[in-house]
């Protein structure tokens, strides 16, 4: 369900009047609900009749009151860098809640992940695995580890988030999965307890996963039949969200009933790693209008929100919908493009768009962008970087500070022989 919803042509998150948040709050911030996150955690859950372990892909939005209402409801996390394994620990995550995937992990990060006794690393080419297998020799312990399968599969997604093709940078190539397994089985120091997959992001249709899945339901039974112990499959993430109303996704259920079909008879864990299922419509980008400009082309709404705070739009070519916060000027015949104020052309959040009108001053949020929002965003043009707001019922609670532009000066010196 929905967290925002207008009351009398008033934008709300969850009991809270987005315009009372900005009136607190400057400008551009994002704002997320926390019952969402919390729902569609238990929907998914819910979703499976077996055991299926979920661990929240952290790079969708870590902020750490997020990482922690995951985990408070029973979450693992799947984390991509060091720093990701220090906002998870930060969150309050053990090392057992974790696990790491990521195509190129330096000696220092294997080191603190292997320090902090993670769950288990899902490793992506011979030299990692020969790299982990001499830092646990160094340090006098054993490794949980996981191989990702690359299984050439086509997720038929946005070509910069899919990650399963075999020209893609991702995984072993399906040729050498055995033989990786094999080298790996002879590594005193390493312990094989998985194999992991995950072939791409926002994926709006089950049959990639289903022909990814199949693949890897034969290799396991491959490589057990081979003596290795695969005790669980990690499948990732990737399932698409709804960013449209005309947009028609698989349901939580019929994604678990895929898993079940092909994983339920084979006595192994399943672990998922969602990241914007689980995010993505519980946020909204509030931003105001600071101009409008009319030309004998376009009508460009000019807001105070930049792709340096939200790139989706100009990156992906992704379409998120516009509202009004304050739905009262009524309906407009224009075809609006939201632009920001850099000094890019990409610098924009919707073209044509056909939305109620707004003037300058008015309010404007974009939904759609608690998922690879925030987490995305830069200072490019010496711009802050925007609060993020967790809204309960009808309070809310700033989760993290705007960073102002004084403070990036700060951290920046004059070379001394200047
Ligand atoms: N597991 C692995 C190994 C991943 O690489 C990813 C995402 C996930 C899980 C979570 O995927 P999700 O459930 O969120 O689709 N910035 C892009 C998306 C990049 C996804 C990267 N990997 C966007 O805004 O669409």
């Amino acid at each position: 369900m929905t967290p925002i919803k207008y009351k009398s042509n008033n934008l709300y998150i969850e009991g809270l009047s987005v315009e009372k948040l900005a009136d607190d709050n400057q400008t551009p911030f994002y704002c997320y609900s926390e019952k969402y996150i919390e729902d569609q955690y238990q929907a998914l859950k819910s979703a499976f009749d077996m055991e299926a372990k979920i661990f929240y892909s952290m790079k969708a939005n870590s902020n750490l009151s997020i990482l922690k209402l995951l985990l408070n409801k029973g979450s693992g996390i799947d984390v991509v860098s060091g720093g990701e394994i220090e906002r998870a620990l930060n969150a309050g995550a053990t090392g057992k809640d974790i696990i790491y995937a990521g195509v190129g992990k330096t000696d220092e990060e294997l080191t603190y992940a292997i320090k902090t006794k993670i769950h288990c690393i899902n490793v992506e080419s011979q030299s990692e695995l020969t790299r982990i297998n001499d830092i646990c020799e160094k340090l006098n312990t054993k490794q949980n580890i996981s191989l990702r399968v690359n299984p050439d599969v086509d997720a038929k997604t946005h070509v910069k988030i899919t990650t399963g093709k075999a020209e893609n940078k991702f995984g072993i190539e399906f040729d050498y999965i055995k033989s990786m397994y094999a080298i790996a089985s002879e590594l005193p120091n390493v312990n094989i307890i998985g194999i992991s997959v995950h072939i791409g992001s926002q994926i709006t249709n089950l049959k990639p996963f289903k022909k990814a899945f199949q693949i890897i339901y034969d290799l396991i039974n491959d490589l057990r039949g081979l003596g290795h112990k695969i005790k669980h499959v990690d499948l990732g993430g990737g399932l698409g969200v709804t960013y449209s109303d005309d947009d028609n996704l698989p349901t939580f259920k019929e994604y678990a009933s895929l898993i079940q079909s092909i994983f339920g008879n084979l006595n192994i864990e399943v672990y998922v790693e969602p990241g914007r299922l689980l995010v993505a419509n519980s946020g909204l980008l509030v931003t105001r209008v600071i101009d409008i400009k009319t030309t004998s082309q376009k009508t460009f709404v000019i807001v105070d929100a930049a792709m340096n705070d939200f790139i989706r739009p100009t990156l992906y070519n992704s379409y998120h919908e516009i509202l009004p916060v304050k739905n009262n000027l009524g309906t407009s015949n224009k075809l609006y493009d939201i632009v920001g104020p850099i000094c890019e052309t990409g610098d924009y959040f919707a073209k044509n768009r056909n939305m109620n009108s707004v003037q300058v001053g008015s309010l404007i949020a974009i939904k759609s962008v608690g998922a690879y929002g925030s987490v995305l965003s830069s200072n490019y043009n010496s711009r802050p970087q925007i609060a993020e707001i967790i809204v309960q019922n009808d309070k809310y609670e700033v989760i993290r500070e705007r960073v102002e532009v004084r403070d990036i000066i700060a951290r920046e010196r004059i070379a001394n022989w200047l």
